[in-house]
């Protein structure tokens, strides 16, 4: 892959076997629509893989595994608009494996959301000709997608034939793991011409019985262009149009596509065929389409802005285009059209179809980012929580607990949507997965909410919109679960998974589920202390009507800060927070060893399962789990934490528990090099440029070795963004302040971020030194900025200058920053923001 600017992707040369990542990696998408980057003419065939997705569009299906009966629910590939074939005269249909490829170039604009791809090639006949493709899927126009080809052949002349159509016979099978279970989602109910150069095909869901309906039209924008003749083609779950047109050697043939997709589930829609059909009758051509969309995206990176300026030795410009595609995608999948579409964040974009397009935790990674930019849409994706209660209610009431409990994997309603078997492709055996066991979701939710709270100071949505409700169910959860045991005076949390999915149950136990998750247990204390925080912020009424709908009362509350009180955190001698009770009791593997038999071991369960042995014995994870408290919590908060639970963390611990886990953890999930590089830019500040670039390669480089073809790792392209952010400019939203704690290194010049926060929109400047926040002009109060202890207001219109001196630098090992003296300076006139 090569590349000569930092806001363009390239790919050269046609290789099949890089095809899969290609596609995910150039996705188009909105945040209501993603298709894939495959070539128009491909099918599912083992190379490529077309899939469209709507965000939330799901379907269920029903399998039966080794006599078990299964169902999933999967986001479903709905019919392939791209759909175009290209014949020279009466020949095959072009594609890559049937002709000759000269050159071969595919370049993503993530300036302007453009995916082009130019091949050149020679044809059995012995034919030259060239071919020309430009496909965006419009940022503002939600429903409309558009591909434009020219065809030049440069030596022949003659007949060019093209079918350009909707392919409904599309089916869920992009991810190998899941082929041989069921994956025929649609069932094809019309499929008709409506106009001279329109077709509309329209399917509905087999279970969850929504419609889609997808429209083209097609049309020749060159008058010059002879047609010879134009007519329907027809076959089963295929509608399209056939054109034939004269080509003369060294003229352009240019064929112009619009797409609308249309469903069910879209708001201000009478039926989506009808809704498809008006679209295109009424959409501009595809020049002005593009300009439209261009100019849509430039207004979003101009609002999302993150620019690495000036430096001595400036990040290079491989690592700056990494991040900006990490931000594309991620501006991609979530975008203002999901304000009203009722969908979470999928873990792995619209791109793909690896987890089924399902909703984990992972949006305790891609929200941080959306909260400083854009508040409203942060708050829609956290309505789709609002919206389950009820199902994480009954989930909860099932396990014979009150309060909430959010699923692992969530879909449609918010039922636990894990799978209950899955497959080691290296022993080809069907496993049983408890990964649901992973209760601390509802943790990352609530953690979510607060973080919007702080951010945005919306108390109306924590109070009116049920934020509150789900704030205070969660917390309920979770201080029922914790067990008080006389023996020791503290309350554990029994038989969970933390985040590392290694590690299931004890050695040997019949039942899955550890003890005493380091991870969970803290975060439950932090999520039982905001909970009475935050009842104290609610006007008295609301509060009163709160408790009076949850039936919360004194006793409860009380049981609450007993709780926060008195939760057992395990921690060993040598000071190291241990992953769960009883988790240095496990053996240790031999890693040299193992690393010298299979290199890689992202996935040592799998390898060991394979071998007749299981990871649950080792101490080995496959992600940061203890670790995701440093990366949540300052060292500050977390010695607070710990402090109010009687314990000590001392500065050397925090250090001496990284490099614990360090040693025992094989990445095999991309939001661990995340956590990973985050930790260790704290404690080494230099060493964070080398940690952040393993970051936004995950996807660009699969340092996964292959699961990039099946979506994109959302979690880790937002983390991207957001280590720049929180951990380099050390943004942080606490106590009605931004604040600024910078890990920058110096060599690497100006970080410069454009923020929103408590509705103001912002430009910091971040250096070594200093930092630097103007303000964009306009009513309203002031906005408080703090470096350090220092903390100034902030008007519209102005900036404020906080610099540090370089005696206060750099940070201690433990993360925590040397004392040091904030001089701050108001600047009036604010300067000009850098374009
Ligand atoms: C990780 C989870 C993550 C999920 C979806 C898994 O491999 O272990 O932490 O939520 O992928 O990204």
């Amino acid at each position: 892959m090569t590349g000569p600017d930092a806001w363009t992707v390239e790919f050269e040369g046609w290789d099949p076997s890089d095809e899969g990542r290609r596609e995910a990696l150039c996705t188009l998408g909105n945040g209501y629509l993603g298709t894939r980057g495959a070539m128009p003419e491909s099918t599912a065939d083992g190379v490529h893989y077309p899939g469209t997705y709507a965000a939330g569009f799901f379907n269920r299906l029903a399998d039966e595994i080794d006599g078990v009966a299964v169902e999933n629910e999967s986001m479903v590939n709905l019919p392939n608009w791209l759909d175009l074939r290209i014949a020279v005269e009466d020949g095959p249909w072009l594609d890559p494996s049937t002709v000759r490829v000269l050159e071969h170039r595919q370049a993503l604009d993530t300036a302007h959301g453009v995916l082009s791809r130019s091949t050149r090639f020679v044809d059995v006949a012995g034919r030259h000709s060239r071919l020309h493709q430009r496909r965006f899927v419009h940022m503002e126009r939600r429903h409309l997608a558009g591909l434009h080809t020219s065809f030049v052949a440069e030596d022949w002349d003659g007949l060019l034939t093209v079918s350009s159509g909707v392919d409904g016979t599309v089916t869920n099978s992009g991810v190998s793991r899941y082929r041989h279970l069921a994956g025929r989602h649609l069932e094809v109910l019309a499929a008709d011409e409506v106009g001279d150069d329109t077709v509309v095909l329209t399917a509905r869901t087999t279970q969850s019985r929504h419609r889609v309906a997808v429209g083209a039209r097609t049309r020749l924008p060159r008058p010059a262009t002879t047609v010879v003749a134009r007519g329907p083609d027809r076959a089963e779950g295929r509608i399209g149009q056939r054109l034939t047109v004269e080509v003369h050697a060294g003229e352009t043939v240019e064929i112009e596509k619009i797409a609308a997709v249309v469903t069910s589930r879209d708001v201000a829609v009478s039926e989506p065929a009808l809704a498809a059909t008006e679209l295109l009758a009424e959409a501009p051509g595809f020049t002005d389409l593009l300009a439209e969309h261009t100019r849509c995206w430039e207004r979003l990176w101009r609002w999302c802005r993150i620019e690495l300026l000036d430096g001595a030795r400036p990040a290079p410009v491989e690592t700056v285009r990494d991040l900006r595609l990490a931000g594309f995608h991620v501006l991609q999948t979530v975008s203002r059209h999901d304000l009203d579409l009722d969908a979470g964040i999928p873990a792995r974009g619209l791109h793909g179809e690896a987890y089924r397009g399902h909703v984990f935790w992972d949006e305790l990674f891609v929200l941080p980012v959306l909260v400083l930019r854009f508040p409203a849409l942060a708050r829609a994706l956290l309505l789709y929580r609002v919206r389950r209660l009820d199902a994480a209610r009954r989930a909860a009431r099932a396990a014979g607990q009150r309060g909430a409990m959010y699923p692992w994997q969530s879909g449609s309603d918010g039922r636990e949507e894990s799978q209950r078997l899955h497959l080691n492709p290296l022993s080809g055996r069907w496993l049983p997965d408890t990964s649901d066991r992973q209760r601390h979701i509802g943790l990352a939710v609530a953690y979510n909410l607060w973080q919007y709270l702080q951010a945005t100071g919306d108390l109306a949505f924590l109070a009116e919109q049920g934020g509150a409700e789900v704030f205070l169910e969660i917390a309920r959860f979770f201080a029922d679960l914790a067990e008080h045991d006389p023996a020791d005076g503290r309350y554990h949390i029994r038989g969970v998974m933390g985040p590392d999915e290694y590690t299931t149950r004890y050695p040997g136990a019949a039942e899955p589920g550890i003890d005493d998750n380091a991870y969970t247990n803290v975060l439950t204390v932090w999520v039982l202390r905001r909970a009475r925080e935050l009842l104290d912020l609610l006007p008295s009424t609301r509060r009163r009507a709160l408790l009076e709908t949850l039936d919360l009362g004194r006793d409860e509350l009380r049981r609450w800060d007993e709780v926060g009180r008195h939760m057992a955190v395990p921690i060993h001698d040598d000071g190291v927070i241990s992953q769960f009770a009883g988790y240095r009791e496990l053996a240790e593997l031999d890693w040299d060893a193992y690393r010298r038999r299979y290199g890689d071991l992202q996935r040592l369960d799998r390898i060991l399962e394979a071998e007749g042995r299981s990871v649950d014995d080792y101490q080995a994870s496959k992600q940061a789990d203890v670790l995701m408290l440093f990366y949540l919590f300052s060292a500050d908060e977390l010695r607070d934490l710990l402090g109010g639970l009687g314990y000590v963390l001392p500065p050397e611990a925090i250090p001496r528990t990284i490099n614990h886990y360090l040693a025992r953890t094989t990445h095999g999930s991309t939001l661990s090099a995340l956590v990973h590089a985050w930790v260790l830019a704290r404690a080494h500040r230099e060493e964070a440029l080398h940690h952040f670039d393993r970051v936004v390669r995950s996807d660009v480089a699969d340092l996964q070795g292959g699961t990039t073809a099946e979506g994109v790792h959302l979690g880790a392209m937002a983390g991207a963004v957001d280590v720049v952010q929180r951990c380099f400019a050390g943004v942080e939203i606490r106590g009605d302040v931004l604040r600024f704690n910078p890990h920058w290194p110096g060599r690497s010049g100006v970080l410069e971020l454009a923020l929103h926060y408590r509705g103001r929109p912002l430009t910091a400047r971040v250096t070594d030194r200093e930092v630097q926040v103007s303000a964009d002009a306009g009513p309203g109060g002031p906005v408080r900025i703090a470096v350090g202890d220092e903390a100034r207001d902030l008007w519209p219109g102005r900036t404020v200058r906080l610099a540090l001196p370089r005696s206060g630098r750099p940070d201690g090992e433990d993360g925590q920053r040397a004392p040091s003296t904030v001089r701050t300076e108001v600047i009036d006139p604010p300067p000009a923001p850098r374009s």
